[in-house]
């Protein structure tokens, strides 16, 4: 049936699709899934226009006439507040519909988008607005922005590149938006962001995320901070057992067995991956700081610490990490087949003193991007040799396999139009 539908397909398509087909389940991918250009472009043409992405926190656009431009996969956006309303938010591409000219060139305010080009203003809403020089035959109402399909999750701005191909958001937003409000995300501000540029697949990028068995030789600092990764990476068994009862005792006591259920849910080609999980930072910790103690006030109307944190999976590439009193998100933007850009954002509650230290907050996460960019990046050396041949992940690396065998089923369906076998 296979051999069938690849012959059928142009020679680099069933190419891939032979790639595909001879995955050894529970091994890393061929090669060329991580460096070569043809599948990049295929990835964009196919997999990228079908997954919703972090692009902004509502806060970016605080009233209405507020306009930000954001990276969106290999696209650029415009995300404006329409209105008052808590949803009243729209993203289009950054593109006039007069001649292609970028619309706007940086961040800004105003009752309109005016293009620098030749000045047609389009409303928030997208429609044209002026049309005193249209030529007679020229429908005004067809020259509206190109709109970018977004949704306001709890705080967050998520967008995807194309209506027709996204799965349905409102699933997301029905398992997260609690969540994300009880984590005070929908209330806070930003206080710093950071890109991080790596040299890698934007897989290999997100593989790395995706586990943690890198992180007691990798990340000494969050290996000391956090007690999950002592459970995962200890070898002594009793060590083990009683560190996982502890964890345990303390899922009991803040008592949101409900909380955990949301487990990282797989994806496929109708679903919008999205996940929720609490876990203890550590004993005598409240918060993910180099002591444990706090560096902020607390958010989302806590009224004491319980030294947890939430993680969030909102899409394939967008994550967020919510301490008690900051919270950091995770964006990973595809930009080559060999270059991943890596952004944090830290936020505070929107009360949050004006002074808080902002190198105690972003301390636990920045240590850590850069040690993992540096891991990624050497990661990515070694992939792209002669000598490389895909490696067999470990009972600690499930997520990242789990990720590695989804994509590839996707891969396949978008290729040659066959539903997955497990869809
Ligand atoms: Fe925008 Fe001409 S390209 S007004
Ligand atoms: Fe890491």
């Amino acid at each position: 049936m296979q051999a069938t539908t690849t012959n059928r397909l142009p020679p680099d398509r069933a190419g891939i699709v032979g790639l595909i087909d001879r995955h050894r389940p529970d091994w890393s991918l061929e090669q060329p899934f991580y460096v070569d250009p043809a599948i990049f472009a295929l990835e964009r043409e196919l997999w990228f226009p079908r997954q919703w992405s972090l692009v902004a926190h509502a806060s970016e656009v605080p009233e209405k006439g507020r306009y930000i431009v954001r990276q969106l996969f290999d696209e650029e956006i415009i995300v404006v507040r329409f209105g008052d309303g808590e949803d009243d938010i729209a993203a289009y591409y950054n593109v006039c519909t007069h001649r292609g000219s970028r619309l706007c060139t940086k961040d800004g305010r105003g009752r309109l988008l005016v293009c620098p080009y030749h000045a047609w203003s389009f409303r928030l809403t997208g429609e044209l607005q002026s049309r005193q020089d249209l030529p007679e035959n020229v429908d005004p109402e067809a020259l509206g922005l190109h709109r970018v399909p977004s949704k306001c999750v709890g705080g967050l701005v998520l967008c995807g590149l194309d209506e027709a191909a996204l799965p349905d958001v409102q699933p997301v937003a029905d398992a997260l938006t609690d969540g994300l409000r009880e984590n005070g995300i929908n209330r806070a501000r930003i206080l710093a962001r950071k890109s991080y540029p790596t040299r890698a697949n934007w897989k290999l990028v997100l593989e790395n995320f995706l586990e943690c068995y890198h992180c007691r030789p990798a990340h000494p600092e969050y290996f000391r901070v956090n007690a999950h990764v002592k459970v995962t990476a200890v070898r002594d068994e009793d060590k083990a057992a009683q560190w996982q009862e502890e964890l345990e005792a303390w899922h009991s006591v803040i008592g949101d067995a409900e909380f955990n259920k949301l487990a990282w849910e797989p994806g496929g080609l109708d679903i919008a991956p999205f996940g929720m999980h609490r876990k203890p930072i550590g004993p005598g910790r409240k918060t993910l700081s180099d002591d444990g103690q706090p560096v902020s006030c607390l958010m989302g109307g806590r009224k004491a610490y319980d030294g947890g944190e939430t993680g969030f999976r909102l899409g394939r590439l967008s994550f967020a990490s919510s301490a008690n009193d900051y919270v950091t998100l995770f964006q990973m933007i595809p930009r080559s087949a060999t270059e991943t850009d890596v952004i944090l954002t830290w936020l505070v509650d929107e009360n949050a003193d004006a002074d808080v230290d902002t190198d105690k907050i972003t301390w636990m996460w920045d240590v850590t991007t850069v040690q993992d960019k540096k891991i990624t990046e050497d990661n990515a050396d070694g992939v792209a040799s002669r000598a490389y041949r895909p490696g067999p992940y470990t009972a600690l690396e499930s997520q990242p396999s789990f990720f590695v065998q989804s994509y590839l089923a996707e891969m396949r369906s978008l290729i040659t139009g066959e539903r997955p076998a497990t869809a």
